[in-house]
């Protein structure tokens, strides 16, 4: 609609002299859809003009000037309420819709954007809440690759750190070969945990662990070879979930990339910032700031997360010269990130700024009989399988492509619950809901889309490009053609906001206009040329919903 927009703010830049065009497109508001397609409030010319803002409306209406793109400019109380003449809406339509122009990508800026998600720890298998962290930054960088930026998509793993000493101790004492190659990393849980019950009666464990870490840290061959093979594992384990979510990442590198550099960077803190020593340990005191302090280095000489994530900081800037660094992790590190942008920024570096930690809510709900740990494949696979016992019912899907749809219905009802409010809200997991197909829901919208592929399908024509569009007189065809023109502005607005939930809110509301249209408008039954413009508003429909859906990180299906 930014070009109706356009045309109301110029005509009404004609008439206000103390406003620039720009800010008066900025108050044009799209109100309640009774009212009117745009409307102008006018109470911020009060001032200006010395008089009641229905007065204000009611001179201006008379002054403005317009070809024949609106079909109502109406003064109502302080609005100027405009309807859109619906055949320039068509037209403009059209143009729009042509090669979907208003849906393509927008031109590159060849401006860096690096983003850290999902970032899970290895050696254990990944948590059903990393969910939140996976698909949210998977979203959030299609949603800025859309708009022109590049994207680094970097897995942060946590591979660094003294758990590791005490992860080759128990696999020393209690790992096995066999169960290794059967259970992967689900074994080095087990003695992991193992681990931890007998080093409460054996003290002797913790400091073998420290003393392996150590022999890890300073290159030890076979400290490290054993590292990295509980690495690798991992990673593989890792990228099977990855694969059955459809997220990918540019940069698998995790924080023991920052090892080598750990003493520099400390060096370097320290040549920039007071640092104290306190109980032994480094530490950066952030008492002005008001904020605990930030800890560098431990007792026993082991550096710590915040370390390595100040040269990851710097790192990145140095790689890639940012607009933005981003970081997809949990509310619970948000005063975290608050602290590594105030060192970041106390060491001079003003780029700092130009971090942003972005933050969600937690998973509630999810428990299994087992305890609180979740594994996120066990989530997937029983989201999978519960659609396809939903597939086969309806008895919609052939045989042969049933799993396939089912992983993208079952994957797409988590991704879609996951984004579909605000990611400051808490993920409430709720089946029912997740797998509604007729509510607020993935599946909802996904089936939305297989009706109008499968109307398109069954028509003979199969052609829409020269479709007379002035064809579309339907109250619910016209307010499809609007809904549809919002792409762009809804795209803008979920990334000024980092936000995707407008993006989920956008594919329910054309999917909702879907659910009305097929209720009062035929298109199979109708004659050729008035089905050919019935059929290309369809295909529109579909492409955006496709469109949108896909930079949520979810897949369409053409049946289910
Ligand atoms: N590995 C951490 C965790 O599982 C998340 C890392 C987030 N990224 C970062 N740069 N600190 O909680």
């Amino acid at each position: 609609m930014n070009y109706f927009k356009d045309i109301l703010a110029v005509s009404l830049s004609k008439e206000i002299e103390t406003f620039t065009k720009n800010e008066l497109l900025e108050l044009i508001e799209v109100p309640d859809p009774k009212m009117g397609d745009l409307a102008f409030p006018c109470f911020k010319l009060a001032k200006v003009f010395r008089k009641a803002p229905h007065m204000i409306s009611k001179e201006l209406v008379e002054k403005l000037n317009f070809n024949d793109e609106f079909s109502s400019v109406k003064a109502v109380g302080p609005y100027i309420n405009v309807f859109i003449n619906n055949s320039a809406l068509l037209k403009y339509f059209k143009q729009e819709f042509t090669d979907n122009k208003i849906l393509k990508p927008l031109p590159r800026l060849n401006k860096n954007i690096p983003i850290d998600y999902s970032s899970p720890n290895i050696a254990k298998p990944i948590a059903f809440h990393h969910i939140r962290s996976t698909v949210i930054g998977n979203a959030i960088s299609n949603l800025f690759e859309f708009i022109g930026y590049d994207l680094k998509r970097i897995n942060y793993l946590g591979d660094w750190g003294t758990q590791f000493g005490k992860l080759s101790v128990a696999f020393k004492k209690w790992g096995s070969e066999k169960e290794l190659d059967e259970k992967g990393i689900k074994h080095l849980l087990e003695i992991y945990v193992k681990y931890h019950e007998e080093s409460k009666n054996d003290k002797t464990l913790d400091a073998e662990a420290r003393k392996l870490f150590k022999l890890t840290e300073d290159g030890d061959e076979e400290a490290l070879a054993l590292w990295k093979r509980f690495r690798d594992i991992s990673i593989k384990e890792f990228n099977r979930i990855y694969d059955i979510l459809g997220v990918k990442f540019t940069h698998i590198e995790g924080e023991s990339r920052y090892a080598p550099v750990l003493n520099e960077t400390i060096e370097l803190i320290k040549s920039k910032v007071h640092t104290e020593i306190s109980q032994g340990a480094l530490i950066i005191p952030l008492e002005e700031e008001n904020m605990p302090p930030v800890l560098l280095k431990k007792m026993d000489g082991a550096t710590l997360y915040a370390t390595r994530d100040i040269a990851a900081a710097i790192d990145r800037y140095e790689r890639f010269n940012f607009a933005r660094s981003l970081y997809a992790v949990g509310s619970q590190q948000k005063l975290y990130f608050q602290q590594l942008k105030v060192v970041l920024k106390k060491m001079g570096y003003d780029w700092a700024d130009k971090i942003k930690h972005i933050d969600f809510g937690m998973v509630k709900g999810m428990s299994t009989r087992k305890g609180n740990l979740v594994f996120l494949e066990d989530v997937l696979n029983e989201a999978i399988a519960l659609s396809k016992e939903k597939i086969l019912e309806k008895g919609r899907v052939p045989e042969s492509e049933i799993d396939e749809v089912a992983r993208k219905v079952g994957v797409g009802a988590i991704i879609f619950g996951d984004l579909k409010s605000s990611r400051i809200n808490d993920f409430e997991f709720n089946w029912e809901d997740l797998l509604n197909f007729s509510g607020y829901s993935g599946p909802y919208v996904q089936y939305s889309y297989t009706r109008v592929k499968s109307i398109m399908r069954k028509s003979d024509i199969k052609d829409y490009t020269n479709a007379d569009l002035s064809l579309l007189k339907e109250d619910i065809e016209i307010e499809l053609v609007k809904e549809l023109l919002k792409f762009p502005e809804i795209i803008q607005k979920a990334a000024e906001n980092d936000e995707l939930y407008f993006l989920a809110k956008y594919s329910y509301s054309i999917s909702k206009l879907m659910a009305n249209f097929h209720r009062f408008v035929h298109v199979l039954k109708a004659e050729p040329e008035l089905q050919k413009a019935r059929l290309f508003l369809l295909s529109k429909v579909a492409d955006t919903i496709q469109t949108t859906l896909s930079i949520l990180g979810i897949e369409t299906v053409e049946n289910m």
